[in-house]
């Protein structure tokens, strides 16, 4: 793992993420930025990472360090990531040992921001934090709470052991979901009122985007069946060699492509945010304003894919439901999930709470997850990653319940 360490103060909490992750057995290089040695010299990052240390491309020439080191790393970790190494980075300058490992590595980047408010909110940080994300560098943080200059806001590196675990989160892990084939649906289907207009959700798309990425991370082989998603979201996804995306923007044409997926995917998750109803009779013009008169649209509802799918399943298919419920306890939220799964026949439901602020376009989720018995099979806080990650442990669970099942209704064969 190579962990850059850009000028801020926050550097000295790197020293504890980086012995973090020397105890949990990593091979860890630290490359630091010629600024960043003011904070934390060379020789305490030699000491805890134990590995030399250098800041500059001319050293160790002859072994192309740059080079090596990032196309060696499962993992790269810049933390603290400062404005100024966000803003080097989103443009790929390579002036310093670390931008060119950056630029040398294919592996998983983890940035920890560290700032003060106003250049974590100034546009151009802003911007250049997009074009990361949209590259898919995983973002942590940062947090809220006391700055350096004695003000307090948004731009507190996040805590080591957070990093790490962000971190872990994006190595590639097992493969333990090769070989099977998925499908997942996801972002919010747009129904058509007339050519310019449509009725729509504010679902982002981010979470399927996840559990199509989780999916592929772990061998799976993937059909991503988006309806419309935020910019950039689908940005991993379609770099990613096992995941092919079909775009489907209506809740028709998603049941077509759903339905044609199903036939050949052992698992399918519909994480889409698909519209109940739809416009009547779309109008071919644009409607224009009449008088001062109010405007009624006859709405037709669309058809339920995750019940038919639920309802036509091929035996050994697994099909998966997501619903988003407005909830004031937990015990309300599990009434309101175990009913939905009865209602959609499906084998498992990841249930999660939503509001005005929470869920929908948020880049963190909590999610439940029930089983066809109705019990609480898992619980899961953290970033709709980790949901995703959760949703596949538990649809192998399953599986393997079936499988186990069926194994165990067979006869026995006579004993010898
Ligand atoms: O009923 P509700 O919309 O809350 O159900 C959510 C789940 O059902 C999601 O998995 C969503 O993708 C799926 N769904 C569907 N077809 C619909 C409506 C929802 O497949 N028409």
């Amino acid at each position: 793992m190579v962990v850059g360490v850009s000028g801020g103060v926050a550097a000295y909490k790197s020293v504890h993420l980086v012995r973090l992750l020397v105890l949990a057995g990593h091979e860890v290089h630290v490359v630091p930025t010629e600024d960043s040695l003011r904070f934390v010299g060379t020789s305490t990052w030699e000491s805890i990472s134990r590995n030399s240390v250098t800041t500059s491309v001319h050293d160790d020439v002859a072994q192309v360090r740059h080079v090596a080191l990032g196309q060696a790393a499962d993992l790269i970790i810049v933390a603290p990531a400062t404005a100024n190494t966000l803003a080097r980075m989103a443009a790929g300058f390579a002036d310093n040992l670390l931008g060119t490992t950056l630029l040398a590595s294919t592996a998983p980047v983890v940035v920890a921001p560290a700032m003060h408010t106003e250049m974590w909110s100034h546009p151009a940080t802003r911007h250049n934090v997009d074009t990361l994300r949209a590259r898919g560098v995983h973002v942590v943080g940062p947090a809220d709470g006391p700055l350096t200059g004695g003000d307090s806001g948004p731009g507190r590196m996040s805590e080591p052991e957070e990093i790490l675990q962000a971190a872990l989160a994006a190595v590639p892990g097992d493969a333990d979901l090769a070989g099977l084939q998925v499908a997942v649906s996801t972002g919010g289907t747009r129904e058509p009122i007339d050519p310019v207009r449509f009725l729509g959700n504010r679902s982002s798309g981010r979470q399927g985007a996840d559990v199509a990425l989780a999916a592929a991370r772990r061998g799976a082989d993937v059909r991503l069946l988006a309806a419309h998603v935020g910019d950039g979201v689908l940005a991993e996804a379609a770099r990613h060699p096992r995941i092919t995306i079909e775009h489907a923007g209506t809740a028709v044409e998603l049941r077509d492509a759903a339905l044609s997926a199903a036939v050949e995917t052992d698992v399918v998750v519909m994480v889409a945010a698909v519209a109940d109803y739809r416009v009547a009779e779309m109008s071919d013009r644009k409607l224009s304003k009449q008088g001062d008169e109010g405007l009624s649209l006859d709405l037709v509802q669309n058809p339920d894919i995750l019940a038919t799918l639920a309802r036509d399943r091929r035996e050994g298919q697994t099909i998966v439901g997501f619903a988003a419920e407005t909830a004031q306890t937990d015990d309300e939220l599990i009434a309101k999930g175990r009913a939905k799964r009865r209602r959609k026949g499906v084998d498992l439901l990841a249930v999660n709470a939503v509001g005005w602020t929470k869920g929908f376009e948020s880049v963190d989720n909590a999610a439940l997850v029930l089983d066809a018995q109705d019990n609480v099979l898992t619980r899961v806080q953290g970033s709709k990653r980790d949901v995703a990650n959760a949703l596949w442990d538990a649809v192998l669970t399953v599986r393997q319940r079936t499988r186990t099942e069926s194994t165990l209704g067979e006869p026995s064969l006579p004993e010898t």
